[in-house]
């Protein structure tokens, strides 16, 4: 395991080939999320995976989420439409909130996390890349998203492709500056 959690890391859609990718390979990505952890096994992860032609109503859902009418919407459909284009799919992130609210809502979303962390962490086995991204316009408005039930959030969005990426340096500060322990009284 310790070499997946090394190996993964962000790739960006600039690095994907323009292979598609194979429906039972999304699936099984699916399944690896679906195995986390959640406080009352609540499960509130939830995808929606938009390939092929189905990017355009990705583009089109985004921009009304940003809104159309905004002086720089333009810029938005552009930037966003080309990073679309190049990532053979990409899925939303849904909190899907529990309709009891048996847990606190934080808990919902470290679980959310940890789905995606799974997801995350098996696509070096495919020579998949991709990496989360969360917009400030999409999470600022914390997660209203069209067609979304009334007890869900969109959390950002996963780009995914097939991957012909350089392997880059990704440095993190020290561990040893992160825990602290608790010997004795
Ligand atoms: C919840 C979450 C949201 C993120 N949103 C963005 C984003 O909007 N834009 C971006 O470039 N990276 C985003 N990232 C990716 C981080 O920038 C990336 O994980 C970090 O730089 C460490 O790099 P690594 O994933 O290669 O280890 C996000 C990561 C997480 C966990």
């Amino acid at each position: 395991m310790l070499r997946y959690i090394t190996r993964r890391r962000s790739v960006f859609p600039q690095f994907f080939t323009d292979q598609p990718i194979e429906r039972t390979v999304i699936e099984d990505l699916i399944q690896a999320a679906n195995l986390a952890p959640s406080h009352r096994k609540t499960e509130p992860w939830r995808f929606r995976v938009y390939q092929a032609a189905g990017r355009d109503q990705l583009k089109d859902e985004l921009l009304k989420v940003y809104g159309r009418e905004r002086e720089d919407a333009g810029a938005v459909a552009e930037k966003f439409g080309k990073k679309i284009a190049q990532s053979a799919a990409v899925l939303l992130i849904f909190l899907h909130r529990d309709p009891q609210e048996s847990v606190p809502e934080w808990e919902e979303i470290a679980a959310v996390g940890a789905a995606v962390e799974n997801l995350w962490l098996s696509l070096d086995q495919y020579g998949l890349g991709g990496y989360w991204s969360s917009p400030g316009f999409v999470c600022g408005g914390y997660g209203a998203w069209p067609g979304a039930a009334a007890n869900e959030r969109c959390l950002g969005m996963f780009y995914l492709g097939y991957a012909d990426a350089p392997d880059l340096p990704r440095p993190r500060g020290d561990w040893r500056e992160k825990v602290h322990f608790v010997t004795e009284n």
